[in-house]
């Protein structure tokens, strides 16, 4: 059983951890305990003691040792004297703050409560839903968890049903977990446009460590994850926590560090902009979260993610590897025409990549970022023939064919945009913000999804497409809506865009979408669900790629990270790097190439040749292996990662500095199995303990940027017969 009711004590298992709560006396839900896999419950950890300052509820009667201002909470809300980050504040039409959310019932389900609208991990799971209420304002407040067992995930999320009169949300969080001791650093992941989900770690101190959006979209700049782990933990030991939003908007991620150094790790909705009415008899859902504990350290942490998202979270039209694509984006930007679409598949094709994407360009009067978003209708003229037409060429070549899309937004010179001003988000009688010369259309308005949708689907079922590639290239601004209430318009514009995805994935069920969002500004685990892959990001460096790659792969699987060999100079940095090395960093993800390989020399065609073929035959191991992270391509002058499952590990490394007569690197290969063998591909035969303690030496050759792949496979019963 993964779920127990004890009397007034619910308990969570996973195969490794255990999640405690009690209701106390009063009927408060308080929070016992995440962590290693435990049984009896630690009601010793609430420790009651008179605290100056912190009040008492008034059914404590004059027992001073009774606070919820130090006690750890399941679902602190504003009202109960609780002066600490808050997961709930209600307004009450006369505009009174606060509520008192008591104890109802508690009961295990079968399966999890849909959340209406709303991406989640798989329904199909045993359940703990634990009602509150506040019997003054009518107010239920369910708590919802799932235990995904296997994967050592539970999830929360939260649903308020109002059966009194309309009340207004200022604020909620979705997970909140408290820590009564404990000594920690959070690891964040912040960034840019072209640089997004670096690393940010550090130590907790008092105050509250916040990382959040109000860009509309959860951003370049923050992602909507967390780790909280052990001050002194590392890739292979400590305890850490990690949150994940499955929300693509407004969010806000905190850690505080109370009077008492106690910690509370908190993820949730952005009360940003936010301010949201719910009517009598109406429900709102707030969007799930993902935790994760492992009690051996970070590597453990984010693979529990990887398989967790892989099994139950992603939507995956086709199930596996996806095809090696070809993008037109760096190979001629604007510049293309239907006949250098197809000169690029063709010599693709000689090549073994298996589908050409036709990006930004093929529609309207698109011929810069300047104009045409909005009017989703082929520009046969440019194209020199129908979309039915380039798709059925590019078919016949034997290679699948993607197309660019941007919903959301529309360019002031564009039809739609002369017929329908009001679609796009813009205060009145105010000048707007433009960013890439475009707007946002308001997608909190059923009637504009409805009218884009349409537009798409006319496009999508008068071609053969096999692929789209979503895009979102600004943030939001100017946020007014001429018929949804103010306080809802960026929430329910991320509504919206769901039930476009939602739609699309319904009605295309084979089609396989890519997200973005100028590169990686939106890769969360929201849109994971409708995308199994998200460009990572507009930077194709293959040196910056490893330090993006790194960060991300904390808190995503590699198979989601949308991934391509350039050319060189790089557009982004200007940095050359050896095709090879471009190719091993690429591999680190979906793979693909976005080069006008058109240009490319034949040997450079017989590179990629043989890249496509290694890729091919290690994808799955790449995609389903678990990942190591074997050095910090931030502070180490080598990025090295492995991948590995039972049998087999590949080894990709780059070096990152060269420095004058360094000779070798020492790789420490953490995942192996202990006391086995490994052999690589020469013929070498290595001892598993040897390669964890002391390390795999690679040689340096003179020459920038050198690149690494060493495949060991695990030499059965070699150890047993004591050879080697
Ligand atoms: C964004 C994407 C790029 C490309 C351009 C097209 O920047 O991240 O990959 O598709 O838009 O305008």
């Amino acid at each position: 059983m993964s779920i127990v009711i004890r009397e007034k004590t619910f308990t969570l298992h996973t195969s490794n951890s255990t999640y405690m709560m009690q209701v106390d006396s009063f009927g408060y839900l308080l929070h016992l305990y995440y962590g290693k896999k435990a049984e009896h419950a630690p009601e010793y950890l609430l420790v009651k003691k008179d605290r100056g300052f912190s009040g008492n509820p008034y059914d404590a009667n004059n027992d001073r040792t009774y606070s919820l201002d130090v006690l750890p909470q399941e679902f602190p809300f504003d009202g109960n004297g609780d002066y600490r980050t808050s997961s709930l504040i209600i307004r009450t039409k006369e505009g009174i703050y606060g509520c008192d959310l008591r104890f109802v019932k508690a009961e295990i389900i079968d399966n999890k409560t849909k959340l209406k609208g709303l991406p989640s991990m798989s329904e199909n799971v045993e359940s703990l839903e634990v009602t509150l209420e506040d019997s003054l304002l009518h107010l239920e407040v369910i708590l919802s968890y799932s235990v995904y067992e296997d994967v050592d995930i539970i999830t929360r999320s939260v649903r308020i049903i109002n059966h009194g009169e309309t009340v207004t949300i200022e604020n909620i969080k979705s997970a909140n977990l408290d820590f009564v001791s404990g000594d920690f650093d959070v690891i964040s992941f912040c960034g840019r446009h072209t640089m997004e989900r670096i690393p940010n770690r550090q130590k907790v101190n008092h105050g509250i460590y916040k990382i959040s959006s109000k860009r509309g979209a959860s951003s370049h700049q923050y992602n909507p994850a967390l780790i909280l782990c052990d001050s002194n933990a590392n890739e292979m030991s400590g305890n850490a926590y990690s949150m994940n939003f499955v929300y693509s908007g407004n969010f806000e991620a905190m850690i505080e560090a109370d009077q008492y150094g106690q910690k509370r790790m908190v993820m949730g909705l952005s009360p940003d902009y936010f301010s949201y009415p719910v009517e009598h008899e109406d429900i709102f859902y707030a969007p799930e979260v993902m935790m994760s504990y492992s009690s051996s350290g970070l590597s453990r942490l984010s693979q529990n993610l990887h398989q967790g998202m892989r099994k139950y979270l992603i939507h995956d039209p086709m199930v596996g590897i996806k095809p090696i694509l070809i993008n037109s984006w760096e190979a001629s930007y604007f510049n293309f025409n239907g006949e250098s679409i197809y000169q690029l598949a063709k010599a693709a094709k000689s090549c073994d990549i298996e589908m050409v994407v036709m990006d930004d360009g093929w529609f309207g009067q698109r011929e810069s970022d300047n104009a045409a978003l909005g009017d989703w209708y082929v520009n046969e003229e440019k194209l020199g023939e129908s979309l039915a037409s380039l798709s059925s060429r590019i078919h016949d070549l034997g290679l699948k064919f993607g197309i660019w899309f941007e919903p959301e937004c529309i360019s002031e010179d564009s039809d739609l945009y002369r017929k329908h001003p009001d679609y796009a988000l813009k205060v009145p009688h105010r000048k707007y913000i433009r960013a890439r010369e475009q707007l946002v259309l308001d997608f909190s308005r059923k009637e504009v999804v409805d009218a884009i949708f349409k537009q798409v689907c006319d496009i999508l079922d008068h071609a053969s497409i096999d692929y789209i590639k979503w895009d979102f290239n600004r943030s939001i601004s100017d946020i007014y809506s001429s018929t949804t209430p103010q306080g809802k318009v960026t929430y329910d514009y991320v509504l919206g865009l769901y039930s476009f995805l939602e739609r699309l994935i319904k009605r295309y069920p084979k089609l396989l979408i890519e997200g973005c969002s100028g590169g990686g500004g939106r890769f969360d685990a929201g849109m994971l669900y409708y995308t199994p892959q998200i460009w990572l990001s507009d930077n194709t460096d293959a040196i910056d790629r490893l330090s993006i790659q790194y960060g991300s792969s904390f808190i995503y699987p590699i198979s989601t990270f949308g991934s391509h060999v350039s050319a060189v100079p790089n557009h982004q940095t200007g940095r050359i790097t050896p095709l090879d090395t471009r190719g091993v960093v690429a591999m680190s993800g979906t793979f693909g190439y976005e080069l006008d390989i058109t240009k490319c020399s034949d040997e450079e065609r017989k590179v990629i040749k043989e890249q496509v073929a290694t890729f091919k035959s290690y994808a799955s191991l790449i995609h389903e292996g678990l990942y190591y992270r074997l050095s910090d391509p931030l502070h180490d002058d080598i990025g090295a990662y492995a991948f590995i499952n039972e049998d087999e590990a590949l080894i990709f490394a780059v070096r990152i500095k060269n420095q004058a007569s360094r000779y070798a690197y020492f790789i420490k290969i953490e995942g192996l199995e202990d006391d086995a063998y490994y052999q690589d591909e020469k013929g070498q035969i290595y001892d598993a303990n040897i390669l964890k303690t002391q390390g795999l030496p690679l040689i340096v050759e003179v020459g920038d940027y050198q690149s690494f792949t060493i495949h060991l496979t695990k030499i059965k019963g070699e150890k047993e017969n004591g050879k080697n």
